[in-house]
């Protein structure tokens, strides 16, 4: 079953361009989106979006999107912390759960709570029999067929492609997209698995790097606006792996803490293709440069020609238009997780202590 891989998520990673394929014409029609007519945000006062680990950290990108294609407010928590807090929710609310398994304990009980409190739950899962997908008013599938690897890698793309077809439908729900805006942001979709396919291709320089990274001790990952999350990801991706400790931190607040640990011994992974926050992302860079930190750049052709030199390494991404490409680079932090765990010889498919759907509290 694992195709010719040595492990499921190697085969996981590699089939990502044709899983999002699949969830794309599922989900773009020749000139819009299909999603369910009764999910309306044209009236909806704000968004929660509760799930955990990586399926939260889509949820964080999302909120990205959300906010800027659509200009909902949105809320996001993890689900632990949600369940617990009591949180008053508007009527004119939607809430959603994203869930690979549609298992997991506190990302139901969330659901429950919100049972009833707010306009509509939806759920975003891939399991589509599961609690979550039958308790929700509406259960979207994220479509990425199986996923055996502990560490999730295409249910997070998929979760995110769900999301973006989402909040691009709330853009136009909402007048917030002209339909150019809206026509342009389904054509850098529609170019996402070819541009994976060319992402991929990077896997035996990842490969390399990864014998370097496996020494390390600590192993920081940097990112601004929607790849913020993405360093989250790649952080908790590497460490359930690899058993690296490793951190994820906004690129703005290394100064405020972090930059403490940084010297020759620590890899600093940014994540940072050429947008309009690049300039900023840099600048940080160069405090880490500055400190021998050893910093490992992933960006597009501007990025490299503009900001690789005196760094230790860098990985050339294709170029894809803002705000999508956490969609890209999630699958170089995956291959740098998976690289660095085979060089340390971990069980890449069943870390320890880890299991695929946890539905204890
Ligand atoms: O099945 P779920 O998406 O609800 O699972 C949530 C988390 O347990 C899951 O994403 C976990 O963080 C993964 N092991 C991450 O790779």
């Amino acid at each position: 079953e694992k195709a010719g891989y040595k492990h499921f998520m190697a085969k996981e990673i590699a089939e990502q361009p044709v899983v999002l394929g699949d969830a794309l014409r599922h989900y773009l029609t020749l000139d819009g989106v299909n999603l369910p007519p009764e999910l309306d945000f044209s009236s909806i006062e704000r968004l929660t979006l509760v799930a955990c680990g990586t399926a939260f950290y889509a949820c964080s990108v999302a909120k990205y999107w959300f906010e800027t294609l659509a200009g909902i407010p949105c809320e996001i928590d993890v689900a632990s912390e949600f369940r617990y807090r009591e949180p008053p929710m508007p009527i004119q609310s939607y809430a959603l759960f994203v869930s690979q398994s549609g298992e997991t304990a506190d990302t139901l009980a969330a659901l429950r709570y919100c049972a009833g409190k707010v306009a509509k739950t939806v759920a975003v899962v891939n399991v589509p029999s599961s609690s979550i997908a039958r308790e929700a008013d509406l259960a979207l599938p994220i479509l990425a067929g199986v996923e055996v690897g502990v560490a999730s890698t295409k249910a997070f793309t998929c979760q995110l492609l769900a999301l973006a077809v989402m909040a691009l439908k709330a853009g136009r729900d909402r007048g917030h997209l002209t339909k150019v805006q809206f026509d342009g942001h389904l054509d850098t979709l529609r170019a996402m698995p070819g541009l994976m396919n060319a992402a991929l291709t990077t896997a035996d320089d990842i490969a390399k790097l990864a014998e370097q990274l496996a020494e390390a001790q600590d192993i920081l990952f940097l990112g601004r606006g929607p790849m913020y999350p993405l360093a989250l990801e790649g952080a908790l991706k590497l460490k359930e792996i690899s058993y690296i400790h490793a951190e994820g931190y906004a690129s703005g607040e290394l100064k405020h803490g972090p930059i403490a640990l940084i010297d020759r011994t620590v890899p600093v992974i940014v994540m940072a293709p050429h947008d309009k926050l690049f300039d900023k992302t840099v600048s940080n860079m160069q405090e880490v440069m500055a400190r021998h930190g050893k910093v490992l750049l992933v960006t597009d052709g501007k990025g490299v020609a503009s900001a690789a030199e005196g760094t230790w390494a860098h990985l050339r991404m294709p170029e894809v238009a803002e705000p999508f490409a956490p969609l890209l680079y999630a699958l170089p932090a995956q291959l740098l997780a998976y690289y660095t765990a085979i060089a340390k010889g971990t069980d890449v498919d069943q870390p320890r202590n880890l299991a695929k759907s946890v539905t204890v509290e």
